[in-house]
């Protein structure tokens, strides 16, 4: 089994990572693969609302989100990390997010469907609560169960030093990935003891004036 951390800010090895660090190797301690992709710092596009991943099954921009979808079809759970800017999570993971779960949604692909799944934030000293809360709105919408810790998914740091100093960040992080590779092998035990998929209604869709 193998689970994708994604890593939200453009450090490739700041705070965020070193927090995915942590959560990593106490999930290949339990036995998971794990890999570590990066977002990167290439301008990452908002979607464009043009449904093109309706027709295509892909985004219309191939970047990295498109990657990513490739790796995402056979992960078994996600991590999503992210710096906290302007007490949210960044604008790049935003952009990113938001096609991924979009894109695969229109294609009908299920990428993310009830596999668990966990937001992680950095922050140097605020808004780690509102940042983490955005990103787990994308988990409840595509029917993930989210995978909690002891506390809220949190690490503090400016530079990764000051994150190897927050212990309990740090533990937070370890209980997370021990929390999640529970989770998976109960999920796959589950499946080999016949238990079926919960059954699928016809979606139904209302908005405010119907
Ligand atoms: C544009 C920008 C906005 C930021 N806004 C906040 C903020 O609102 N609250 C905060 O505590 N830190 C803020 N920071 C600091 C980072 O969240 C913090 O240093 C984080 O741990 C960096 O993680 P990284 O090394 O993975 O990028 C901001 C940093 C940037 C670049």
């Amino acid at each position: 089994m193998k689970v994708l951390l994604v890593n939200g800010s453009p450090h490739p090895h700041g705070c965020t990572y070193t927090a995915l660090e942590e959560v990593a190797k106490a999930l290949n301690t339990e036995g998971i693969d794990t890999q570590i992709f990066q977002i990167g710092t290439e301008p990452i596009s908002g979607c464009i609302a043009c449904k093109t991943c309706a027709k295509k099954g892909r985004c219309n921009f191939d970047d990295c989100v498109n990657d990513f979808m490739d790796l995402a079809q056979g992960a078994d759970g996600f991590i999503f990390g992210s710096p906290v800017h302007y007490a949210a999570s960044s604008g790049a993971i935003t952009s990113f997010m938001d096609r991924a779960f979009y894109s695969d949604s229109n294609a009908g692909r299920k990428s993310f469907y009830l596999k668990p799944a966990a937001a992680v934030v950095s922050a140097r000293r605020a808004g780690t609560t509102s940042a983490f809360d955005q990103i787990n709105k994308y988990f409840t919408i595509a029917e993930m169960p989210v995978i909690s810790s002891q506390y809220w998914n949190i690490v503090h740091g400016t530079v990764p030093e000051d994150v190897k100093k927050d212990l309990e960040g740090l533990q937070t992080m370890r209980v997370l990935g021990r929390n999640m590779a529970w989770f998976l092998k109960c999920k796959e035990a589950g499946i080999k003891a016949g238990i079926p998929f919960p059954l699928k209604e016809p979606k139904v869709r209302t908005n405010f004036i119907q």
